[in-house]
């Protein structure tokens, strides 16, 4: 079966206005001369403050080459929740398709946890949003041996209550903490065991449609040098890109050595 690939910029608390609207021209103006159909699905995640304008300066170009994705988001329709933004919010952005939950750095500081991030994702997917649930373990889980174990369950517990067609749908980007803002990647051959068996919990969860169809990207430190090797390893669909993404013309060169799998 072939999958879609995903190129996703993850711009975590980077860039005012300014600066968001000079980095998506300068990605629009990289990816200005290839024909859609060649691209992976490119997506830029930038700050809350910034999605309107980004928004605005993709409609200029109308090309549709490029997708916006937030960072977070609540999984309440409105109310009493100081400093939160609700999906129905997300749905003001014509070029936001997807939503990135669970990334490391919102379960380490921010407290989130396994039940807020299934709660997000059965919003999101009730909205029509697609999303992008983080999983990862941490240096010491992987010494102790327990990734898999834990993957699948943060895996399992993210997925509850989710149809096989709603999690079909659905993008799980793999970033081992150790991995993200490194510059150690992790090595090819192991993100894509761990992805197989993130495929495999999907399989026995949802079944081998859900399992074949659901993009499963890797994410940590992944930079134009790594890019053609992950891609080239089964499984591997796609890239959650944080440093690499925040300049257009490394972002460009990782979306396009993307570009082989993307026509498959
Ligand atoms: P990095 O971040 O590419 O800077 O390691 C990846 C991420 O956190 O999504």
């Amino acid at each position: 079966m072939s999958r879609k690939p995903i190129i996703a910029g993850n711009w975590k608390m980077h860039n005012n206005n300014a600066q968001s609207v000079e980095l998506t021209e300068g990605l629009k103006a990289e990816l200005k001369e290839i024909d859609k159909n060649l691209l992976p699905e490119v997506v830029i995640a930038p700050v809350f403050t910034s999605l309107y304008v980004v928004n605005e300066e993709l409609n200029k170009c109308g090309c549709g080459k490029i997708k916006m994705a937030s960072q977070n988001c609540y999984y309440e329709p409105k109310g009493a929740f100081t400093g939160e933004v609700s999906i129905d919010m997300l749905k003001d952005f014509s070029n936001l398709e997807y939503v990135i939950i669970g990334h490391s750095e919102r379960r380490q500081y921010f407290n989130e946890t396994d039940e807020m991030i299934n709660k997000k994702a059965i919003a999101i997917l009730a909205n029509g949003l697609i999303p992008i649930v983080c999983c990862g373990e941490t240096l010491e889980q992987r010494e102790e041996g327990i990734t898999d174990k834990h993957i699948s369950t943060q895996i399992t517990k993210a997925f509850e209550n989710i149809s096989a067609e709603d999690t079909a749908k659905s993008v799980i980007a793999y970033e081992p903490i150790w991995a993200i803002g490194t510059g150690k990647t992790c090595d090819s051959v192991e993100a894509n065991r761990v992805i197989k068996m993130i495929r495999e919990t999907i399989k026995s969860l949802k079944g081998e449609n859900a399992a074949n169809s659901i993009r499963i990207l890797y994410g940590g430190s992944v930079k134009p040098e790594t890019i053609e090797e992950q891609m080239a390893q089964s499984d591997i669909d796609g890239a959650l890109v944080g440093g690499a993404s925040l300049k257009a013309d490394s972002f460009a060169k990782i979306v396009k050595g993307a570009m082989a799998k993307a026509s498959v």
